[in-house]
């Protein structure tokens, strides 16, 4: 590199410095995990990387891009996660395309007795006239499961779907049984899908959990 292409660049980053919002300028302790919705896109992407660069170009200049950008999303909605200050998102609110960033959030447990908080009870009601979800079968995304919770028993429970193809990626096989049919880990797919943090349990037992007799919070 000589004297002139440092001097051109140096000279670049100042002009810009004021105007944009890169790393070197971002006080790293503003930065928060946004989800950033994008419309989908008119032209369709061929491959994930030119979506990855269209998804890096919302990004403010200046920044190390990789390093900003924690997951790119594609399927169910057009968009990504990314570390970013809230100035970086006034910024990225007047680019084409965009449509909303919802800061991350940790939300408060509300309750241990959900069925009743939903308003469900045994016997009456909704969940006596859906036949308790009989022959559903319930997908959920969330921070993994905990297979040997005694709300995954089978106990009473037909045979799987001969339709059912999905996966059980569990390191001990009798994991999944008749009441729990699948699990996988999309974040990881070197991991197991265990639920570290007992949400996913919580949320999929409430779905389509067994009855256990005699629950409490500290079983
Ligand atoms: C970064 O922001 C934090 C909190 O807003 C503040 O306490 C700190 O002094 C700032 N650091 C710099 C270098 O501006
Ligand atoms: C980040 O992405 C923008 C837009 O695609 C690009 O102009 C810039 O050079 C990229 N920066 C890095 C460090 O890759
Ligand atoms: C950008 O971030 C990636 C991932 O954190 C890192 O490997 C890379 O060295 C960084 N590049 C620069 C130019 O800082
Ligand atoms: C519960 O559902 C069954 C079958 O759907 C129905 O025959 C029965 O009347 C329902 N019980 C109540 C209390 O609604
Ligand atoms: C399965 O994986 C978990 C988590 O990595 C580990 O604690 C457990 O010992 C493993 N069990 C077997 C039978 O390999």
């Amino acid at each position: 590199m000589d004297l002139k292409f440092i001097s051109t660049f140096l000279c670049f980053v100042l002009l810009h410095s004021s105007k944009t919002f890169g790393d070197h300028f971002t006080n790293q302790s503003d930065l928060e995990t946004y989800i950033v919705h994008l419309e989908f896109p008119d032209q369709l992407f061929s491959n994930s990387k030119d979506l990855l660069l269209w998804h890096q170009s919302f990004l403010p200049t200046n920044s190390n891009n990789s390093s900003r950008i924690l997951y790119s999303y594609r399927h169910v909605f057009n968009g990504f996660a990314a570390t970013l200050s809230s100035d970086e998102v006034r910024e990225m609110e007047k680019k084409p395309g965009f449509v909303s960033a919802r800061p991350q959030r940790i939300f408060q447990l509300h309750t241990t007795h959900t069925p009743s908080f939903l308003g469900l009870h045994q016997n009456v009601g909704l969940w006596n006239a859906s036949n308790s979800g009989k022959g559903v079968l319930i997908g959920i995304l969330d921070t993994g499961i905990d297979p040997q919770h005694p709300s995954f028993n089978d106990n009473g429970m037909p045979n799987l779907p001969l339709k059912w193809k999905g996966k059980c990626e569990f390191n001990v096989t009798t994991y999944c049984n008749k009441k729990l049919i699948g699990a996988r880990n999309y974040v990881q797919p070197d991991r197991f899908p265990l639920d570290l943090a007992g949400h996913g349990t919580h949320t999929s037992s409430t779905a389509g959990g067994n009855f256990v007799d005699d629950a409490n919070f500290f079983w």
